[in-house]
């Protein structure tokens, strides 16, 4: 018996034909409709209910075979071994009506090429610039609470994160650019969840189709390219008139992308036209990127951000560690790059606070061929998917899931544990481009905030889950910011400099 997949029951195949599926719901999704786990607003609920069949669980949605797998091995192999059998699943790959071409979007040689020309401006060296700015932002967000003062964290965060995105992806504040971008890309997204359940919205929206939701997403999405290719015009001004100063491009994402050449080349997926190496990203595919970098990059961090707050909130003893060792690290002075290393709780608190809620709780693949995946093999055309959410909570890997517990994050816990047991920013290929830069903006940002604040929460509140694209809370987290003792304060002639 393999003990990974919980015994063979656990195991258990349907033969259809020479496919070997997983067992699962008996009858078509739709047929669910009135059952407590039906809820279309609410998908984790459909998750933790096909949990009951073990490592894997099959239903179907209309004519589409659909597998959930809950195994981090089985996952291992849809992400890494066998990931050039599976392309992104229906939803994402909608979501070109929004993103365009971008590297969520993009799949095969597009997706290569895409990544190649991200890769420098998210490179471990390149992205280290960025920690003083962050700390930078950090403080002055610090600096505005006071004492006593309620807080909703959820807003806080995002805000921070916002400010973030804008100075290191576009190198600028948070300008009336920024606040339209935010803004439009709220309102597409409200009418988005509707578009992408329908099928054939790409179509329809091309077609120029007169229905209201269209129309209005079609609006917005043109005042939202608008203001990007705006922002991008303007960049192109200042980098040409940095070339004429003969001084070096802007370390800005955006700058970087704009320099960035493709030196291997390849094949266009969408027309099948041979490219050449050297090619830059066209105006349109950097508008795309742009907008992808942008979602992708701060709602996620600002979520993870938020969920950690609350859980150090409720948890004392949790609490006194990480600012034990803000205090020690930092010693009263300002954090820098080599801090980001140096805080290992703080980074095992937001590993931790991402088990429990992870800022992308989902994924999904498509096969574009029959193919075997542990003990099954699934049709040509089946949805593939796995959630962090519910592989967080599996009890195999995180005894006690529900329990906050920072220190399954301490290197000898995590070396037990098979590598998707623990998938935050997915993994193979398409692993998360920004991984690096999270993980050094959410620990210094903690540390800036913990060595000023503590944030109380707010006793009372029944704080739920709203699993959009990202893993939210359903509404504002309040908390009060106590401010700390003098000592750990960073020196006040430093922050005077900087005011
Ligand atoms: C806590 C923060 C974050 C989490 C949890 C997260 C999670 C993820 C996950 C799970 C994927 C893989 C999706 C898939 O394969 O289907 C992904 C991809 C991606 N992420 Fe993140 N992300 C975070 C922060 C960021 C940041 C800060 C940026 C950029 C500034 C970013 C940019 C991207 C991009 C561009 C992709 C697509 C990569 C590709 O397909 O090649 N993410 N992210």
């Amino acid at each position: 018996m393999n003990e990974r997949t919980g015994g063979d029951a656990a195991a258990a195949v349907v033969r259809r034909g020479r496919l070997r599926l997983p067992r699962g719901l008996r009858w078509n999704l739709p047929f669910y409709f009135f059952s407590r786990f039906f809820k279309p607003g609410n998908p984790i609920l459909l998750f933790e209910h096909l949990r009951q069949f073990g490592r894997a669980a099959h239903y179907r949605l209309l004519w589409n075979d659909i597998v959930l797998l809950n195994d981090p091995e089985d996952i291992r192999e849809v992400l890494v071994d066998k990931a050039g059998v599976f392309v992104k699943e229906r939803t994402q790959r909608r979501m070109r009506i929004l993103l365009g071409e971008g590297l969520i979007t993009a799949d095969g040689e597009s997706h290569r090429r895409h990544r190649r020309i991200a890769a420098p401006a998210f490179h471990r060296q390149r992205i280290q610039a960025y920690a003083g700015t962050i700390v930078e932002l950090a403080e002055r967000r610090a600096e505005r609470w006071r004492d006593g003062q309620r807080l909703d964290a959820a807003a806080e965060m995002m805000a921070l994160a916002l400010e973030v995105t804008a100075r290191t992806l576009f190198d600028t504040e948070v300008t009336a650019e920024i606040k339209a971008v935010n803004d439009e890309t709220n309102a597409v997204m409200e009418i988005y969840n509707t578009l992408i359940a329908m099928p054939r919205a790409e179509w329809l929206l091309a077609a120029h189709v007169p229905v209201p939701a269209l129309m209005r997403f079609r609006r917005a999405k043109r005042r939202l390219d608008a203001v990007v290719d705006g922002m991008i015009a303007a960049k192109q001004r200042e980098m040409d008139e940095r070339q004429a100063r003969g001084e070096e491009i802007g370390g800005d994402v955006l700058s970087m992308l704009m320099a960035a050449r493709d030196e291997v080349g390849g094949t266009d997926v969408g027309n099948g036209m041979a490219r050449q190496a050297g090619n830059r990203l066209n105006e349109r595919e950097l508008r795309d990127e742009v907008l992808t970098i942008f979602l992708a990059g701060y709602e996620t961090v600002a979520n993870a951000l938020t969920w950690m707050w609350k859980l150090v909130g409720e948890h004392a003893d949790v609490e006194a560690r990480l600012m034990a060792e803000v205090d020690a690290v930092l010693g009263g002075r300002r954090a820098t790059l080599d801090d980001a290393q140096r805080l290992k709780y703080v980074e095992m608190v937001v590993a931790e606070a991402m088990r429990l809620y992870p800022p992308a709780w989902a994924m999904g693949r498509q096969a574009i061929e029959e193919v075997e995946i542990g003990p099954y093999r699934l049709p040509k055309g089946c949805f593939v998917f796995f959630s962090q959410y519910m592989v967080h909570r599996d009890e195999r890997y995180f005894p006690e899931p529900l329990r906050f517990d920072p220190e399954r994050f301490e290197p000898e816990a995590r070396a037990g544990r098979p590598k998707f047991a623990y998938f935050p920013f997915g993994g193979g290929g398409r692993q998360c481009i920004g991984e690096a830069f999270a993980w050094m903006e959410a620990v210094l940002v903690v540390a800036a905030l913990a060595q000023r604040w503590r944030l109380r929460l707010e006793p009372g509140q029944r704080i739920g889950l709203q699993p959009k694209i990202t893993l939210r809370p359903d509404g504002a987290v309040w908390m009060v910011a106590e401010a700390r003792g003098e000592a750990a304060k960073p020196e006040m002639d430093e922050m005077e400099a900087r005011a």
